[in-house]
């Protein structure tokens, strides 16, 4: 760049720079001096690696409880980054296809490195180390992961979380209140006989049940569910990603998970209970629960067929 070019340069940034500082009241200069004096950035203060690498705190000394725990922590950031995908398709002023699409992608992306990287929990820790560590949790779970029930109410209908035997008496139309009391994963960690909450359960809707319950309200009319039938509906691009993210969210990772369940808990001729409480074999299966955020893009054979091991890719791949 000749000298005369790189003088214009300068003088246009600072023009820019004078406009937007006057634009908020504000002396350009004095925030000249302040760049003048301030450090340089670097690396492990802008991702604030010391603090990052303080928040894994074991309970125990068994040296596994550290991949158990930065293991949560990892898939938390990923449902963040989920979180932030679906607040802006769900948000979006103007939403196009294009738009849709492409934060569906990245979506499926993150869902897809969590569904594979769950082999970190399922051969990654030794079992003796495992069984003795996460006695010291109790009666903590990931049950208790309110982003990952935040997705759900995200991406569908409150009504398609009711818990399958509920649904019957009640439509989408239901008062919220009713479907809100009916949600699967409430039901599933409910003694049926007694209607006993676990303790995990009652800590977990202490925290959280408010700030779901608002946040149905706020994606009542625009969750993907939603933005697809108001907007895309038979979009053929959308509707295949809505399937892909379905699979993934409400099959395959559940799937991976439900193996970490069995390697660990499951020992002949009893079963390990559950940290938090629930009946995990009955609870945990796709094909029992059979939640699907996006019900009317799969056929009444999909649905009964729902979460079966074998037909899951078959039914991604047509
Ligand atoms: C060795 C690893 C793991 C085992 C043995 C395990 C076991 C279980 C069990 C038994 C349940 C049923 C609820 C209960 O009674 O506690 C459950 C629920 C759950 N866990 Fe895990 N888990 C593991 C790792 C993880 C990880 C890494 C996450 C990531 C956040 C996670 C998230 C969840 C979620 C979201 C639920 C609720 C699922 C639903 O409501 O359908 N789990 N887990």
């Amino acid at each position: 760049m000749s000298h005369s070019a790189s003088d214009q340069r300068l003088t246009d940034l600072l023009e820019k720079l004078q406009q937007k500082y006057a634009a908020m009241g504000q002396d350009m200069p004095s925030y000249l001096d302040g760049l003048l004096y301030a450090d340089y950035l670097t690396y492990w203060d802008y991702i604030h690696l010391d603090t990052l690498l303080s928040l894994q705190n074991p309970k125990t000394s068994f040296p596994d409880e550290k991949v158990f725990i930065i293991y949560h922590q990892i898939t938390e950031l990923y449902f963040n980054l989920v979180l932030s995908e679906l607040e802006q398709i769900c948000h979006h002023p103007q939403l196009t296809d294009n738009f849709f699409v492409a934060r569906l992608d990245r979506v499926i992306r993150y869902f897809q490195h969590l569904e594979d990287s769950f082999e970190i929990m399922i051969v990654g820790m030794e079992r003796e180390q495992f069984l003795k560590f996460r006695m010291s949790l109790l009666p903590a779970s990931g049950f208790q992961s309110g982003q990952y029930r935040m997705i759900e109410f995200c991406s569908t209908d409150v009504i398609n979380l009711v818990n399958i035997h509920d649904r019957p008496g009640l439509t989408e139309y239901s008062d919220i209140d009713q479907q809100l009391e009916k949600l699967y994963w409430r039901s599933g960690a409910t003694e049926l006989a007694t209607g006993a909450k676990t303790l995990t359960l009652k800590q977990f809707e202490k925290k959280y049940m408010g700030q779901f319950r608002e946040l149905a309200l706020r994606y009542r009319d625009c969750n993907l569910l939603s933005l697809y039938q108001r907007k895309f509906a038979g979009h053929e691009a959308i509707k295949q990603r809505l399937r892909e993210f379905d699979l993934l969210a409400n099959v395959y990772w559940p799937l991976a998970h439900l193996k970490s369940a069995g390697h660990y808990l499951q020992r002949d001729p009893e079963d390990i209970k559950a940290t938090g409480g629930t009946n995990w074999q009955k609870y945990l299966p796709p094909r029992f629960q059979k939640i699907m955020f996006f019900p009317e893009l799969w056929t009444d054979l999909e649905k009964e067929e729902w979460g079966k091991l074998g037909v899951v890719k078959a039914i991604a791949a047509s």
